[in-house]
């Protein structure tokens, strides 16, 4: 589904991904961690088509097109969702509103008709109550003094509203209590199916706990992806940090 190659990136001149490959097939979740500052959210925007970024080498390909000369609205319309590190506010648009228009935008694009008021709100009821949401929250301006677990929450919902085909889940877990952890864990396996891909971006093991434990794990370091590996690895970098990673093996 999406293949990334030989990816480099700057910004502003500074080299920030310095040669990324990831390949994520339709069915699989795949996670990356790396200290603060490896380039985690970097790819995810580059993923999403955000500007600002300078691509100097390399290619991202999803569904066998080439993201690149792509707008982020025809990235969207293709399937591509990315939940921010910290969420826009967006005062006097509903959560609701939001979403219908970006559901509206996306089948305008597949030349389907608008989804019904009835459909929409048969979804809302269902996916709320898969993550313990008030009915009422979807009408609440989009993040508008929402505490931080509840803008992660309502990302999520956005994501299973939406029903992408890859979803970019960035730091979903910061500020989430306990129960919202899970609640939001859970929400991602009932969403994953063999027809769509996940990539989860985090610090912590505690989210993965509650995931199904069949994701694949990328260590991105100093903007290059330096080890993959299975929950093993998630468990090695709980206990030892990042400070058993060779450096003299990092060639940048
Ligand atoms: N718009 C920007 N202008 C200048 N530098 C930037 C910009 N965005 C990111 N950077 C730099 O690029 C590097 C990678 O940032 P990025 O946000 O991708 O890291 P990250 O791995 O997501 O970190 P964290 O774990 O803290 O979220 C950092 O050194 C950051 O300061
Ligand atoms: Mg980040």
């Amino acid at each position: 589904m999406l293949s990334i190659k030989n990816l480099h990136v700057s910004i502003e001149g500074k080299r920030i991904l310095k040669g990324v490959d990831l390949e994520i097939n339709t069915g699989e979740t795949h996670v990356i961690m790396g200290p603060n500052g490896s380039g985690k959210s970097t790819l995810a925007s580059i993923i999403a088509g955000k500007t600002g970024y300078n691509i100097t080498k390399g290619n991202v390909y999803f569904l066998n097109k080439n993201l690149i000369d792509l707008s982020p609205e025809e990235r969207a319309h293709l399937g591509i969702f990315l939940s921010f590190q910290y969420p826009i506010e967006i005062p006097g648009v509903s959560i609701i509103n939001f979403i219908k228009t970006a559901i509206n935008s996306i089948r305008k694009a597949k030349n389907m008709d608008k989804i019904s008021a009835r459909e929409i709100l048969s979804k809302v009821k269902k996916i709320s109550n898969q993550l313990n949401i008030e009915n009422d929250f979807v009408y609440r301006s989009l993040n508008e003094q929402f505490s931080g677990g509840e803008r992660k929450k309502n990302e999520i919902f956005q994501m299973m509203m939406l029903n992408p085909l890859l979803s970019i889940l960035d730091e979903i877990d910061s500020g989430l209590d306990i129960d919202a952890l899970r609640i939001v864990s859970q929400g991602i396996n009932t969403f994953r199916s063999e027809k769509n891909s996940v990539l989860i971006i985090t610090h912590y093991k505690r989210l993965l706990d509650y995931l199904l434990s069949d994701y694949i794990v990328h260590i991105l370091y100093n903007g290059k992806i330096i080890h993959s590996g299975d929950e093993k690895l998630v468990k090695k970098l709980e206990k030892e940090g990042y400070n058993w990673i060779d450096q003299k093996n990092i060639h940048c």
